[in-house]
């Protein structure tokens, strides 16, 4: 894949493997939660998955609108996301706590992408609309937390 300047490409391309990751590392816990809130956490991590894994499609079928290529294998978007995959043991309370500093991260650099597109309103606007569904679900994790 040729390496592209454009700033909307670059963008949509940082999003889809971070979302990625993030999805999986959501499935993660929805597979590995357990203890005091099984049913609870294990539903809502399901539903992050969900969200973030829906998502990812809409960053990539952007890029191909803009005439270019989304990062498409797991090798690619594992070297493109700056963010770690999970790894047991984690309890359901450190899975809530790295989702959230995730999630946090997420938001700053979505606030960063989107001011770097704004030349180009309509990947901004994917960006604005995804960024707002990440900060609600990121006040729900700190309301989880006791925060
Ligand atoms: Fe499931």
């Amino acid at each position: 894949m040729k390496n592209t300047k454009n700033p909307s490409t670059q963008a949509m391309n940082t999003l889809l493997s971070v979302y990625t990751v993030m999805s999986q590392n959501a499935r993660f816990c929805h597979w590995n939660v357990v203890w005091p809130h099984f049913e609870d956490d294990h539903e809502f991590f399901g539903d992050l998955y969900d969200e973030l894994s829906e998502s990812v499609d809409l960053f990539a079928e952007r890029v191909r609108a803009l005439r270019e290529y989304p990062v498409s294998s797991l090798a690619g978007i594992l070297k493109h996301a700056n963010i770690a995959e999970y790894e047991l043991p984690m309890t359901a309370r450190n899975m809530q706590k790295n989702m959230l500093r995730d999630y946090e991260a997420l938001s700053t650099l979505m606030a960063e992408l989107a001011e770097r597109t704004s030349d180009d309103v309509v990947t901004q606007d994917i960006i604005v609309g995804e960024k707002r569904q990440i900060d609600k679900r990121a006040w729900m994790m700190r309301a989880m937390l006791g925060e």
